[in-house]
C-alpha cells in the first residue's frame, strides 16, 4: 500500500515541454519551447511543491572539489552577498535577514561563491504574488546561486548536504521549495537532490487576485498560499532564529 502511494507520488514530474532557458545555447525546438513557456505562464503560473524528509533520514555527505567554508551571512557581510550577486536589492536582503530568514554561504578565499537562502515562517513568493505558510517543523530554501565561474564542481551539493545536516540538528523534520513548472533544469537539479514532487499550486493571472488552486498528490496536504503574512507566524521566525544565534 505504502509502496503504490509512492510510486503514484514518484510520477508527478513537468513535462519539460515548455521551458525556462537554462542558459544552455538550443536550437529553433528549444527557442520555441522557451517561447511557449513565456507565454504561457504570463497568464497561468504552476509551482511544484518539492519536500525532502530530515528526520531518520540518511542525509548523504557531498565535498566540493574546491575548497569552501559554509557558514551563515551576517548583516554586516551585506557588501560580499552584493558582490557576488550585483542585482540582488541590498534593502530586500537585510529586510530578510531582519525578518529572521537565513542565508547560507559558501566561501572561497574571502568572496561568496554560493549561497542559498531558507526560511521557517511565512515567506513572500513573488512568482505567484501570495505569501507560502510554512509549516512548523519545515525549512523553507529558496534563491541558491553559485558564481557561474564556480559551477559543477559540486558546491552546491556540498552546501545543501551541510545544510540539512545542519537544520536536522536543530530539529526541523522537512525541508521544502518551490520550483516554476517550467523551470525544468532547477527541478532535475532538485530531484538529484532527493527531493520529492508532492503536489502543485496553481494561478491564473487575472486584474484583481487571480484565481489559486493547488493539486496535492495522494495522501499529501499542501501548505497554504495566502494573499497576507500572518504576524504571528513572523514572529515564530524570528524566535527560530534567536534561538540559533
Ligand atoms: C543550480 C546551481 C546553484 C548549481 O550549482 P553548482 O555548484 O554548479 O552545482 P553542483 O556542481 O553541486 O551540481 C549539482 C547537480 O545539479 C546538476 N546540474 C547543474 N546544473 C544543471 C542543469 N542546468 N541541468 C541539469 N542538471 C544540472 C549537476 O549535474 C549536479 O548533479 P550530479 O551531482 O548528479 O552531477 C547553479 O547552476 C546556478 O546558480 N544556477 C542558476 C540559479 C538556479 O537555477 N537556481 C535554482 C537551483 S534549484
Amino acid at each position: 500500500m505504502a509502496e503504490s502511494k509512492l510510486a503514484r507520488t514518484a510520477r508527478i514530474r513537468p513535462s519539460g515541454r515548455l521551458r525556462f532557458s537554462d542558459g544552455a545555447r538550443s536550437g529553433t525546438k528549444g527557442l520555441l519551447r522557451v517561447a511557449g513557456a513565456k507565454v504561457l505562464t504570463t497568464f497561468y503560473r504552476r509551482m511544484l511543491f518539492m519536500s525532502y524528509p530530515l528526520d531518520g533520514a540518511e542525509i548523504p555527505v557531498y565535498n566540493a572539489n574546491v575548497s569552501v567554508q559554509f557558514d551563515q551571512l551576517k548583516p554586516d557581510e551585506l557588501d560580499s552577498y552584493l558582490r557576488f550577486r550585483p542585482d540582488s536589492d541590498r534593502r530586500e536582503m537585510a529586510q530578510r535577514l531582519s525578518a529572521g530568514h537565513r542565508c547560507f554561504v559558501c566561501w572561497h578565499e574571502g568572496e561568496i561563491v554560493e549561497a542559498c537562502w531558507s526560511a521557517t515562517s511565512d515567506i513572500y513568493v513573488g512568482y505567484v504574488r501570495r505569501y507560502l505558510r510554512v509549516p512548523d517543523g519545515d525549512v523553507y530554501s529558496f534563491d541558491s546561486y553559485a558564481d557561474p565561474r564556480f559551477r559543477g564542481r559540486g558546491v552546491y551539493m556540498a552546501r545543501n548536504s551541510y545544510q540539512a545536516r545542519l537544520n536536522r540538528a536543530e530539529g526541523l523534520k522537512r525541508s521544502i521549495a518551490l520550483v516554476a513548472y517550467e523551470n525544468y533544469a532547477a527541478w532535475l537539479i532538485l530531484s538529484r537532490s532527493g527531493l520529492k514532487t508532492l503536489g502543485a499550486y496553481h494561478y491564473v493571472r487575472l486584474p484583481g487576485s487571480g484565481i489559486y488552486w493547488n493539486t496535492p498528490a495522494p495522501g499529501q496536504v499542501l501548505p497554504p498560499l495566502t494573499a497576507k503574512s500572518s504576524a504571528a507566524a513572523a514572529q515564530r521566525g524570528r524566535v527560530f532564529q534567536a534561538r540559533q544565534a
